[in-house]
């Protein structure tokens, strides 16, 4: 056999060899070297709840600790089970997962070869597009509304034979902005049945208004080709376990389900998912919470010069000028926020909701960084 001797190492698939490294962007975690996380310092850059686990969830992950030693559940099969009957829909119709990361990672090893095609917005989740680039796709994205949710018309131009996934973050990271039941319905309606739509409710918990979808109660939404992405890192203070869902199109879940690795959810993650699923009234407290504070923090952003979009989630998006310069000027006064830059937007920064303390600590902190950074004087969101 031929060897050749250009090779200077492993062969890596293409796809791959092209992709730039991940960046997830500063955390507390980080600052702190790995190590315990400093009281004063406040990440306010990934979007997590927080408040930490429910204490329910929080006494059955130390509980389930002490049976480490054995596997868990193979096939997640109790928290399925229960997740169907708070959702009511059938089991069949419910995968679980070590994230909505995880899940989006299956949906396209399961979903997209080569030279295939993903559509969404921009700016938006990056994991859409490079779980997508991982498969030798590419991604086909249109800009957001100035409203801050997904342009379902521009998207729609978007779509061909090639694409296998439209993905549609509602509310969507980092904008915050959503789209109505009707805009979905049409567009759904309007998809070819061969490309899968994948509406992602990270942070549905935050977002009940008027007008926005439950696409997983509401049966115009059970379609062959569509899925919905749900989380425990966010309202229910889960992020550090891993545990998320998705609930559809059976043929669509079972395809997931073929994908995933045996045993990739911890029997801590399902312990605490599971005695979250019932704390309605805990949940109830803290979506309030975030909503008096993302009000004041749209409230602050807007009085210090940062024109921020209406948020239905659990983080607000303004207009900083430079996101980089913005978001260093933050640090030093003890915030680590999110510039948008990586997701498409320099002159953008996302602002997690945080306690009513560290929101007033954050407004604070606007109001003496206001004159240093920020944009043009009279700018609105773009
Ligand atoms: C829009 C969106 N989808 C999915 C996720 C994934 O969350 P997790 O993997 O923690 O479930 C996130 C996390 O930030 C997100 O913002």
């Amino acid at each position: 056999m031929a060897v050749s001797t250009a090779s200077t190492g492993p062969f890596i698939r293409a796809a791959i060899n092209g992709l730039p490294p991940y960046s997830a962007g500063r955390s507390v975690r980080d600052a702190a070297g790995g190590g315990a996380v400093a009281s004063d310092l406040l990440g306010l850059a990934a979007n997590e709840g927080p408040y930490g686990p429910f204490p329910a969830a929080a006494a059955a992950a130390v509980e389930c600790v002490h049976s480490a030693n054995l596997y868990p559940q193979s096939g997640f099969r109790s928290l399925r089970g229960e997740l169907a009957d708070f959702l009511g829909v059938g089991v069949e119709r419910v995968a679980v997962g070590a994230g909505g990361i995880a899940l989006i990672h299956h949906l396209s090893v399961a979903l997209l070869d080569e030279g295939t095609t993903i559509v969404t917005g921009t700016p938006t989740f990056h994991a859409y597009a490079l779980d997508a680039r991982k498969q030798g796709a590419s991604a086909r994205t249109a800009p957001v509304r100035l409203d801050g949710g997904y342009d379902l018309a521009a998207m729609l131009e978007l779509v061909d034979d090639l694409s296998r996934i439209v993905y549609v973050c509602n509310p969507n990271n980092p904008t915050g902005g959503i789209v109505t039941r009707e805009e979905l319905l049409r567009f759904v309606d309007a998809v070819p049945e061969s490309t899968t739509v994948v509406v992602d409710e990270a942070y549905f918990e935050y977002a009940r208004s008027t007008g926005y979808p439950d696409t997983i109660a509401d049966r115009a939404f059970h379609r062959p080709n569509l899925v919905t992405l749900r989380t425990f890192s966010k309202a229910y203070g889960l992020a550090g376990l891993r545990v998320a869902y998705l609930v559809g199109s059976p043929a669509l879940i079972e395809a997931v389900q073929k994908v995933q690795s045996n045993y990739e959810v911890t029997s801590v993650a399902l312990a605490a998912a599971r005695a979250s699923l019932p704390e309605a009234d805990e949940l109830a407290r803290r979506v309030e919470l975030n909503r008096a504070g993302r009000a004041t923090l749209t409230e602050g952003l807007r009085r210090f010069g940062f024109p921020p979009i209406d948020s239905h989630a659990n983080f607000v998006y303004a207009e900083v000028g430079d996101g980089k310069l913005f978001a260093k000027a933050l640090e030093a006064e003890g915030i680590i926020v999110r510039p948008a830059n990586a997701m498409g937007d320099p002159a953008g920064a996302r602002i997690t909701v945080g306690t009513p303390e560290q929101v007033e600590r954050t407004v604070e902190a606007l109001s003496r960084v206001a004159g240093h950074v920020g944009p043009r004087r009279g700018s609105t969101y773009r």
